[in-house]
């Protein structure tokens, strides 16, 4: 019966989520920024303006964590390292997302990626 085969390893999926939710920390199943401090370079700083229209503290239209401070960039969401998600996203233009799009140029886009595969390192701030 096919309902029936379909349904025992969705069965076992969801205990096994319910399960995981009381000995797996919950951060890695959502947001959680690292406890680092330092300064994000000033030239990443102003290109990340844009993602900020969104990224911000708290997040806007449906942004799903802040990118304001290193320990939000060096965090992880559901898991895995902001950083690496943001390099991803910009290479495949998923982000930044319309209407902001348009005000990344390529070179910014460029410069905030490899900025993001370094791991998001430390710099001399803005002012
Ligand atoms: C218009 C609002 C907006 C802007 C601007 C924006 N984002 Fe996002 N971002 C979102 C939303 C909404 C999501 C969740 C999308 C989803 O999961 O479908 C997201 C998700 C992400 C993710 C998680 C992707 C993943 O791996 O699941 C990363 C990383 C990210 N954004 C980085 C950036 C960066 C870097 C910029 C700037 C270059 C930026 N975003 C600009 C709204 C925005």
């Amino acid at each position: 019966m096919r309902a029936t085969r379909a349904f025992l390893p969705l069965a076992a999926l969801t205990f096994a989520l319910v399960a995981c939710e009381d000995e797996t920390p919950t951060e890695t199943l959502a947001f959680a920024p690292a406890d680092v401090t330092g300064e994000i370079p000033c030239d990443v700083e102003t290109r990340l303006a844009v993602c900020r229209n969104c990224h911000s503290n708290p997040p806007q239209s449906g942004a799903p964590f802040p990118l304001m401070k290193l320990g939000d960039v060096r965090g992880t969401y559901n898991g895995k390292v902001v950083a690496e998600r943001a390099a991803s996203a910009l290479t495949s233009k998923f982000m930044p997302q319309a209407p902001y799009d348009k005000q990344l140029s390529d070179d910014d886009r460029a410069y905030l990626t490899s900025w993001f595969r370094m791991g998001g390192p430390i710099g001399a701030g803005c002012k």
